[in-house]
Order: structure tokens, then C-alpha cells, then sequence
């Protein structure tokens, strides 16, 4: 059993004021009958009708969205604009939250979900789920590059990471990293402990899910089979 007022958030039909409003107003229908209570317990396979047209409540959304430079990783911000904001129709309305920190110059995949196991798990060292970057370089990296990646290199502060994966040309200003954390600005730490300084950073992928061709500024909802390899990939079933 669920309130009828969540049913209907969940629902994508307004935040709770709005729906509570709509419910007052005997707008609201749960199998065919007018209901103006919005504490009411319904089934969650309950058939709800607003002015006549069917709500269909799906508990959990996520996105991908491909953050441009600029925007900060976060809900919302007196000053600065948001991955938030970016958020359009319906979409405003699900109370979507980053699945872990881009940086506001950091480009790339955004995962927005309002599954908090979800997030958890995507975040969690724990769990492992790879990240995949691109970075571009002010100066190439040295030749043992990649086997102190691998080992687990040492950041300025003492901090030793996890293992992680390079693809690199040497002598190019330009390398994939894979980690399977995200501390404070880990992938800039890990190429400065490395002597070359990060001037652009993009994601391209979190664990299953890849950018592709999302564009700037842009999002899409996860397709089923994405959304399964997800969970599995942050240990929440799949
Ligand atoms: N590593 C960074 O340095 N910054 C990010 O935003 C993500 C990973």
C-alpha cells in the first residue's frame, strides 16, 4: 500500500503540494472513484486517473546526463547553475540526485538518480564500479606511468588508491584512466602525482553505462538492460 499523494510524485505528476492541491480538488480518481483524501492508502497496483488520463507511478527513475563545464554536481546552489537545472518537464520533478561528484570544470557522464541504494553503491570504494576518463595533459607521462597506477599510487597527501588502468601513447598529451573510486578530485591528484598537470577532464562511462552521444548539456533515461547491469555493477541486485 502506498499514500496516494507519493503514488502520484512518483508518478511524475507534480511535487507533493501540487499533487495534494490536485487531490483537494477531486481531480484525482483511484479505480474510477474520486478521491480527495491524498493520505489515502491505495494499492500500488491501484489504476489513478487524473482529470481522466491514467498516472502510472515507476518508484525509481535514472538519467545520464552529459554535464557541461561550468555546472556544479549537486542539487542546487544559491550562486552557481546545477546538473539540476538541467533537468526539464517532468524530469524536474522526480528528485534526481547526482550519483557522485564531477567537478565544475569536469565534463561528461552524470549519473541522476533518485534511487539511493543506487547511488550508494555506484559511489561506494567498496564496490568497485570502474570509471573510465579522458584527460588531456600539459606534459607526457613518464614511461612507469602505468605500473604505478596499477600498484596503487600515492597522492600528495599520503593517500594510497586503488589499482587503476591507463591506456596511453607515450609521448601523447592525451590518456584513458579507469579508477574504481572517486575521491576529492582523484583522477587530477593521480596525474599530478604522475608530474603532468590535467587541463581537460571528460567521463565516458560508470561501470556499464557509457556517454556515447549524449550532448552537452543533454540527458536520457537509462534503458532497462542499462539500469539492470547498474545495479548489478554496484552490488544492488540486478
Ligand atoms: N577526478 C577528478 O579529479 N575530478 C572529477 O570531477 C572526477 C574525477
Amino acid at each position: 500500500m502506498i499514500r496516494l499523494d507519493r503514488y502520484l510524485s512518483e508518478a511524475g505528476t507534480g511535487s507533493r503540494s501540487e499533487v495534494k492541491k490536485l487531490i483537494a480538488w477531486g481531480r484525482v480518481a483511484v479505480d474510477g472513484k474520486v478521491c480527495r483524501d491524498p493520505s489515502a492508502k491505495i494499492s500500488e497496483d491501484a489504476c489513478v486517473d487524473v482529470d481522466g488520463v491514467r498516472e502510472v507511478r515507476t518508484e525509481f527513475r535514472t538519467v545520464a546526463m552529459n554535464k557541461p563545464a561550468g555546472y556544479l554536481s549537486a542539487t542546487e546552489d544559491k550562486r552557481l547553475p546545477t546538473a539540476s537545472d538541467l533537468l526539464t518537464g517532468k524530469w524536474a520533478k522526480f528528485g534526481l540526485k547526482p550519483a557522485g561528484r564531477l567537478d565544475r570544470d569536469v565534463t561528461g557522464l552524470l549519473i541522476l538518480t533518485n534511487d539511493g541504494a543506487l547511488i550508494h553503491g555506484i559511489i561506494s570504494p567498496g564496490r568497485h564500479v570502474p570509471k573510465v576518463y579522458s584527460a588531456e595533459l600539459d606534459a607526457p607521462l613518464p614511461p612507469d606511468a602505468a605500473d604505478r597506477l596499477a600498484e596503487g599510487i600515492t597522492l600528495d597527501d599520503g593517500l594510497v588508491c586503488l589499482p587503476a588502468e591507463l591506456c596511453y601513447v607515450p609521448g601523447e598529451l592525451q590518456a584513458k584512466i579507469t579508477v574504481h573510486e572517486g575521491k576529492f578530485h582523484q583522477v587530477k591528484r593521480m596525474f599530478a602525482a604522475l608530474g603532468s598537470r590535467v587541463t581537460a577532464l571528460r567521463r565516458l562511462s560508470v561501470g556499464p553505462v557509457e556517454l556515447g552521444g549524449i550532448a552537452e548539456g543533454e540527458f536520457r533515461e537509462l534503458t532497462e538492460k542499462e539500469l539492470s547491469a547498474l545495479r548489478q555493477a554496484a552490488g544492488c541486485g540486478g
